[in-house]
């Protein structure tokens, strides 16, 4: 078999593109012949994969046209020339009887737990921002009813909610591409067997598309210029969009798009001729989907039933674009107030990747640096709730009195006997101290739950360089209070991840 591997990952994850060098040197092994060498396409790249993926995809191309030659007659499309939509558009001119626009497809009281397909239109409770004043960061502390969902979680499970575009960017999508958001149409796909949107209703307004399924402030993807080229009618226009679709404007590109984080709307207003010529029959061609964005839940339903829980951080940082970058699922959930009037979130739950032991005498050592404790709240509610009491919980934040989440709770906790706390204020003072150097200083403590007791280790938090460094402290505790040499500390640290009892949720 002729082969060829592409993998995408992100070398900020200790199993950097594990399973595309796996699969590689399996199939070499089974005696296979690899086309090219394995491609690691890597997001931490300052160009992103695509810097690793270009020139491999080129070569592919090389290789099996190669290989295969396209039959007579058939020729390779002529760059410049777009492939035609996967789906027509049309527009309906009668508006068909009221209703028939259906909103969110949801079954609030089905039995079957809510999914991607059909999730659970959650009444939002209350939105409240747990940071103090002066805090950098907004963070909310969400609640959302579930009763007569049909949901139920664990400890360590995650909620995915599906956010919507802000009315806004809608308007500003819908003026530049001449759109009217009230106008209704069907879609149908161009092949027979081509799937649907199965989030979108049918007949659906163009707001409903715009609002609820483009990812019009995601950053776009190179082939979105290849396509706008090919689309765009103005010639300045199109120039300089061959240009950022070409192999030598990638630098460019990056410089114009990744960088400051541009977003698909603002661009299309940076291209007014080529927006306002955009066939309504490529804008699912040309724009993705928006994703659906996963929290991991931090209330348990042995100690609120019919409530679930998230500490969401709103994301918005600055480029050298005049605007700020917000984050689309995080701003659009900070914006909303039940206050105001009843507020209602699409979302469904599936297991996260963090287990905690069923066994009721295994103690639990979690490490939670700033929104990385909301797993860890919902599994000290559910132990203590199920009365397991040997609960050590590692929780770093910059002050005590701006954002010790859940700063009263764990004190009543630790009153009771069910929680032993180590805080860790990373600001307090003239140097840094963060969780990895409490759990240095509470090194004793961590070898005798790990070793004698049998206890279970927990991660989570941003994916920077925490894990890392949190890794390292564990290695020098089995070092320095078990006696292991470097090697030994490292294997131990291994043997614990790979029984589970090492367990890690991170992410970027
Ligand atoms: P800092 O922002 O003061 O650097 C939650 O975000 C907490 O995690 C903050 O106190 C933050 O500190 C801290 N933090 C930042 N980088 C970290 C790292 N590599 N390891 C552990 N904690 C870190």
């Amino acid at each position: 078999m002729d082969f060829a591997v592409l993998g995408l990952g992100d070398s900020s994850y200790a199993k950097f593109n594990f399973v595309a060098k796996k699969l590689h040197r399996r199939l070499l092994q089974l005696g296979g012949s690899a086309l090219l060498p394995v491609c690691l396409g890597d997001d931490q790249h300052e160009l992103g994969p695509d810097a690793a993926v270009d020139p491999w995809l080129r070569d592919l191309w090389g290789k099996v046209l190669g290989l295969c030659p396209p039959p007579p007659g058939l020729a390779e499309i002529p760059p410049g020339v777009p492939l035609p939509s996967k789906f027509s558009l049309r527009f309906l001119h009668e508006v068909p009887s009221a209703g028939s626009e259906g909103q969110q497809v949801a079954h609030p009281d089905s039995r079957e737990p809510p999914s991607e397909l059909h999730p659970f239109l959650a009444p939002m409770i209350s939105n409240q921002r747990v940071t103090g004043p002066s805090h950098f960061q907004d963070v909310r502390l969400i609640e959302f009813d579930i009763s007569g969902s049909a949901i139920s979680f664990a400890a360590g499970d995650v909620v995915l909610i599906q956010p919507s575009n802000s009315a806004a960017h809608v308007q500003q999508f819908c003026q530049a591409l001449g759109l009217d958001p009230d106008q209704l149409f069907t879609l149908q796909p161009r092949e027979p067997d081509a799937l649907l949107p199965t989030r979108l209703p049918q007949p659906c307004s163009v707001r409903h598309l715009v609002s609820q399924y483009l990812d019009i402030t995601s950053v776009p993807r190179r082939s979105f210029f290849e396509l706008l080229a090919c689309l765009s009618p103005h010639e300045l226009e199109q120039e300089k969009l061959l240009e950022f679709s070409s192999a030598q404007g990638q630098e460019e590109l990056f410089e114009y798009c990744n960088r400051p984080r541009r977003t698909i709307v603002e661009v299309l207003c940076d291209f007014p001729h080529t927006a306002a010529a955009i066939p309504p029959d490529y804008l699912l061609d040309l724009i993705p989907a928006i994703r659906p964005r996963a929290f991991s839940i931090a209330s348990s339903m042995l100690a609120h039933p019919s409530r679930l829980q998230i500490l969401v951080a709103v994301v918005q940082f600055q480029t050298r674009l005049k605007e700020p970058r917000r984050g689309l699922c995080s701003s659009w959930l900070a914006s909303l107030d039940p206050g105001q009037g009843p507020v209602r979130v699409p979302l469904w739950v599936r297991p996260g990747s963090l287990a905690f032991p069923e066994m009721p005498d295994v103690p639990v050592i979690m490490v939670g640096p700033g929104t990385g404790v909301a797993p860890f709240r919902a599994a000290i509610q559910e132990r203590v709730a199920q009365d397991r009491t040997r609960n050590v919980l590692f929780f770093g934040c910059r002050w005590r009195d701006q954002d010790f989440y859940w700063k009263a709770e764990w004190q009543e906790l630790e009153k009771r006997g069910c929680l032993t706390l180590v805080p860790a204020f990373s600001r307090e003072q003239e140097q840094k101290v963060y969780v990895q150097h409490r759990l240095r200083e509470r090194g004793k403590l961590v070898w005798e739950l790990l070793d004698r007791q049998g206890a279970h280790f927990y991660l989570a938090g941003n994916a920077k360089s925490m894990p890392a460094d949190v890794s390292e402290a564990l290695v020098s505790i089995f070092q320095e209070e078990g006696g292991l040499c470097s090697s030994d500390a490292t294997a131990y640290l291994a043997r614990l991840q790979r029984t589970r009892r090492f367990q890690t949720e991170t992410w970027a």
